[in-house]
C-alpha cells in the first residue's frame, strides 16, 4: 500500500535512533520511495552509510552538502515528501519544530513541508513528561502534526516510565494510517461548531460557559488533515482556530443560529460540538448595572434558539452529529437526544470527571448511533478523540451514500 509514495525519515540525536533502521527497511520492502534525513547528533548513534543501504539513497544530514542535485534541496524535498516521519524526535527537536526554529537540514525541511508530518517522541520519562515538552507536543498537534505516543517500560537510562519509542511496526501501521487518512474526506463539506456563547447581561458581564473550543477545533483540524472542506462556527476562544476554508466568529446562541442555518444548506456533514448557552437575560441592560444598596439581583432568562434540534427538522440529507454533556445518566440522556433532535450520531462526555469535557486537553466519550450502538473511546487527546469522531461518521451508511452520490 505504501508503493508510489515518497516517505523521509528524520532521524534526530538519540539512543532509540537504531530503531529508525527497521522502520526504514519496513518502508523500502513494502514499495515506498525513503529518504532519510539525520541531524548532526544522530550520526553519532548511527552510522549514515547503514541508512544508506537500508534506502538505497545518500543520507542528507548536512545543510550545505546538496546529495540529489535539487537547487533548493530543503524545499524541493518538502514539496514532494508524501510524509515526513521523525523518528525518533528529540525534545531538542520538538522544542524546534515547536516554534519553528529551523537551524539544520530537518527542521528546515519540515518548515517547508507540503505534506503530513509525523513525529514520534523518545527521551527520558522525566523529560517527556516535562510541562516544556507536554506543550510543545501539544503545540505540534495544533499545528496538525501525527503524534504518537511513546510507550512505557525500561529506558536506556536504566530507570523505568513513558517514554520508549513506540514499536517500529506501530509506527509504521501509524504511517499507513495517515496517509490512507489523509484523503478519506476528501471532497466532502463539513460543518464544525466549537466554543462557548456569551449572551450579555449588561455591556460588561455576560453568561456563559466554560467550553474552551479545543474538542471543536480538533475536528476541524482532524478534517482538514483527511482533506475535507471545512467551514468552522466558533463562538470566542483563547485559542488560535485552524486554517478552515470558512470561519465564521460569532458570540451568542442566537448569532451561531444565524451562522449555523445560513451554511446548512451546503453542508454534508455537521458537527456540533459547540456548548450553546440554552438560556440568554430576558432584558439585556443598555449600561452597567450598579452595586448600589442592592443585596440581591433577579434575572429573568429566556430560552434560546435550538439550533441543533431546527437542523434536525430541516435536514434531506445532511448527516447530523451532536454532542452531549452530561452529568449523570450519560447514555440514556445522550440516546434521547437522538430521538428529540433526529440525529444520525451523538457523542457523549461526563461532565465532571478528570480530564473530560470542558477546558481540558483530553476527553473520553460515548458516541451512539441512531441504531442504538454505542462506542466507548477512553481517555484520549482530543485530537485522538477527533480522529475517532470522524472514523464512526464514516461508518454510516448515510457517509456510504454521500460518497456513491459524490462518485456519479
Ligand atoms: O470546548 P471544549 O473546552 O473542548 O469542551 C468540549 C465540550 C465539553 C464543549 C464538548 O465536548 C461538548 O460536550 N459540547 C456540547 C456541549 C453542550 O452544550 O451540550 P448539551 O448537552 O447542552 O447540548 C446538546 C447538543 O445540542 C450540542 O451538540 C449543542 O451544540 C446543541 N445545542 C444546545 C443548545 C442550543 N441552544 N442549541 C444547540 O444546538
Amino acid at each position: 500500500m505504501l508503493a508510489g509514495k515518497f516517505i523521509v525519515v528524520g532521524v534526530t540525536g538519540g539512543i532509540a535512533a537504531y530503531k529508525a533502521c527497521e522502520l526504514v527497511s519496513s518502508l523500502s520492502k513494502r514499495g515506498a520511495t525513503v529518504q532519510v534525513v539525520m541531524t548532526e547528533h544522530a550520526t553519532h548513534f548511527v552510522q549514515p552509510l547503514t541508512f544508506q543501504t537500508l534506502s538505497g539513497r545518500p543520507v542528507i544530514y548536512d545543510l550545505f552538502q546538496p546529495q540529489t542535485g535539487s537547487k533548493v534541496e530543503h524545499v524541493d524535498l518538502g514539496a514532494q515528501a508524501d510524509l515526513i516521519a521523525v523518528v525518533p524526535a528529540t525534545a531538542n527537536v520538538i522544542g524546534k519544530l515547536a516554534h519553528g526554529i529551523a537551524d539544520d537540514f530537518l527542521t528546515t525541511l519540515v518548515l517547508a513541508a507540503n505534506g503530513q508530518v509525523l513525529v514520534a517522541p523518545a527521551m527520558n520519562s522525566r523529560m517527556y513528561r516535562h510541562q516544556a515538552v507536554q506543550a510543545n507536543l501539544n503545540q505540534l498537534r495544533a499545528l496538525g502534526y501525527w503524534v504518537v505516543l511513546p510507550e512505557e517500560g525500561v529506558l536506556a537510562c536504566g530507570e523505568e516510565g513513558v517514554g520508549r519509542l513506540a514499536d517500529p511496526q506501530t509506527i509504521l501501521k501509524e504511517i499507513e494510517a495517515v496517509l490512507v487518512k489523509s484523503r478519506d474526506w476528501a471532497g466532502v463539506n463539513l460543518l464544525v461548531t466549537a466554543g462557548g456563547t456569551r449572551e450579555a447581561i449588561d455591556p460588561v458581564r455576560f453568561i456563559g460557559n466554560r467550553s474552551s473550543g479545543k474538542m471543536g477545533y480538533a475536528i476541524a483540524r482532524a478534517a482538514l488533515q483527511r482533506g475535507a472542506t471545512v467551514c468552522l462556527v466558533t463562538g470566542p476562544s483563547a485559542i488560535v482556530p485552524p486554517p478552515c476554508h470558512r470561519l465564521v466568529r460569532v458570540e451568542t446562541a442566537e448569532e451561531m443560529y444565524r451562522a449555523v442555518l445560513n451554511e446548512f444548506a451546503s453542508a454534508d456533514v455537521v458537527i456540533k460540538a459547540a456548548a450553546v448557552a440554552d438560556f440568554r437575560p430576558k432584558v439585556q441592560a443598555p449600561a452597567k448595572i450598579k452595586k448600589d444598596e442592592r443585596e440581591t439581583l433577579v434575572l429573568e432568562l429566556e430560552r434560546t434558539p435550538d439550533i441543533l434540534s431546527e437542523l434536525g427538522r430541516q435536514k434531506d440529507r445532511q448527516i447530523l452529529v451532536g454532542f452531549a454533556a452530561e452529568s449523570d445518566n450519560l447514555i440514556d440522556h445522550a440516546r434521547s437526544k437522538i430521538r428529540s433532535k433526529n440525529l444520525d450520531l451523538v457523542v457523549a462526555n461526563q461532565i465532571g470527571k478528570e480530564g473530560v469535557g470542558f477546558d481540558s486537553d483530553t476527553n473520553e466519550v460515548s458516541i451512539i448511533s441512531s441504531e442504538g450502538l454505542v462506542k466507548t473511546i477512553p481517555l484520549a487527546p482530543k485530537t485522538q478523540i477527533a480522529h475517532q469522531i470522524l472514523d464512526e461518521v464514516m461508518q454510516l451508511p448515510q457517509f456510504k451514500k454521500l460518497r456513491d452520490d459524490m462518485a456519479r
